[in-house]
């Protein structure tokens, strides 16, 4: 099956080819990583014996789906199956078992909030869930974040699977294992790192996706591909989001989180483009702009290598070069805003360190990135 999604970008229309091909591989069935330390492949083996002393890794299950009903096979020896699903892809939590209860969430980032979790939770109890429970989120990355969260502090902790239905959940949101909700307006104030049982990926569901949401995930695959591989960069340009490049971007995450689940260290490298995106997503929230997230990520990156540039650590042009490829693909590559106003907003974001200083993650070139300090005021170049 060959999908074609139109994505707008200004008053161009362009054509990202989203191609599966779900009838055909019988590897698409399997898990991603075959013989990985895994914690379910371990419990399926453990019968044959032959799995006992391998190390557990802090890798969820990663299982990429030909079909959506795949996950009733998948998940059958699961006793206790709760499904938390957003009511805008009804039509996947159709397709799995009749049998599984389910609660249906309308979900939007003010309704990403402790009040939706309790409801969760109350649903739960109501349906007499135990701590033998596994929940299983099935929406973008609100529905993922929160129920992620919900079944963490359920009854102290329970399982969750996630099945991802938008992209950028697919490559981020839904992997790593960073659940929570917003405060008063603040987001992700609340949270706590617990990682899910297992991750299901198929880009069938992404179909109905609108394109603009599905050209936010692009960007955030893209970053993943800029920061790890310059190869896999160039294809993901090539071909959009195919079921395999959102295999591998999302491996290349669960393979960071491993080393840094706590993001002491490299798992920061995910930051790519994300604090001049934060601070253009915080621009925008000011004067009421329509930006979406990876959109400001997508500028984040071009302004990061602009960046480098100015201060020598990127490879010359890199900025001009991650623009035309942008622009490419239907992502915006202009700042609408001033280098001052940003500026502002980088100084006073969460992760701003002592003494100004802001740690920026640089691209030097497709595939590779470096963490460097400085005080966003000394940054000099025109946004425009
Ligand atoms: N935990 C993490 O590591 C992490 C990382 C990045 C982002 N996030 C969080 O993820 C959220 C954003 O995720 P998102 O972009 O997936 O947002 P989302 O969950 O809001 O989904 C976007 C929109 O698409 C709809 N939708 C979802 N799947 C669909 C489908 N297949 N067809 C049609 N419509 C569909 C949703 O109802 C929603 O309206 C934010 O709250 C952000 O904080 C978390």
């Amino acid at each position: 099956m060959v999908v074609f999604f139109c994505a707008q970008s200004g008053n161009r229309t362009r054509t990202i080819l989203l191609s599966q091909d779900f009838e055909s591989s019988a590897s698409t069935n399997s898990a991603i990583r075959a013989g990985a330390s895994l914690k379910t492949d371990c419990k399926f083996k453990r019968k044959s014996g032959n799995c006992k002393n391998k190390p557990l890794s802090l890798h969820s299950m990663l299982k990429e789906l030909s079909h959506i009903t795949d996950i009733a096979a998948i998940l059958s020896q699961e006793s206790e199956l709760y499904v938390v699903y957003d009511k805008n892809v009804a039509w996947v939590a159709d397709q799995l078992p009749a049998g599984w209860p389910r609660l249906e969430l309308e979900t939007s980032e003010e309704a990403k909030t402790l009040e939706t979790v309790a409801r969760i939770e109350r649903w739960l109890m109501a349906c007499g869930a135990t701590r033998g429970s596994l929940v299983l989120a099935v929406g973008g990355g609100i529905t993922t974040d929160m129920v992620g969260f919900a079944a963490g502090i359920y009854k102290r902790g329970v399982r969750y699977a996630n099945f991802p239905t938008t992209l950028l959940a697919q490559v981020d949101a839904a992997l790593g294992g960073k659940t929570g909700v917003n405060l008063d307006g603040y987001k992700n104030m609340l949270g706590a790192f617990r990682m899910p049982e297992y991750t299901f990926l198929s880009a069938d569901v992404l179909r109905t996706l609108p394109s603009r949401a599905l050209l936010s995930g692009v960007a955030e695959m893209l970053k993943t591909f800029l920061l790890s591989d310059g190869e896999a960069y160039e294809k993901a340009l090539r071909s959009g989001p195919t079921q395999e490049m959102i295999r591998r971007a999302a491996v290349v995450k669960e393979d960071i989180v491993a080393r840094d689940p706590y993001e002491r260290g490299e798992r920061a490298k995910l930051n790519l483009g994300h604090t001049f995106g934060h601070a253009i997503e915080h621009e925008a929230r000011m004067r009421a702009d329509d930006i979406t997230h990876g959109e400001a990520v997508a500028i984040g990156i071009i302004l990061s290598a602009q960046a480098g540039e100015s201060i020598g650590l990127s490879e010359k042009g890199l900025a001009q070069r991650l623009a035309r490829d942008f622009a490419q693909v239907g992502l915006p590559t202009q700042c609408p805003y001033p280098l001052q106003s940003l500026q502002e907003a980088m100084a006073r974001d969460k992760k701003a360190l002592a003494g100004g200083l802001v740690r920026f993650v640089i691209p030097v070139r497709p595939g590779e990135v470096v963490f460097h300090e400085m005080n966003p005021y000394d940054l000099h170049f025109d946004t425009k």
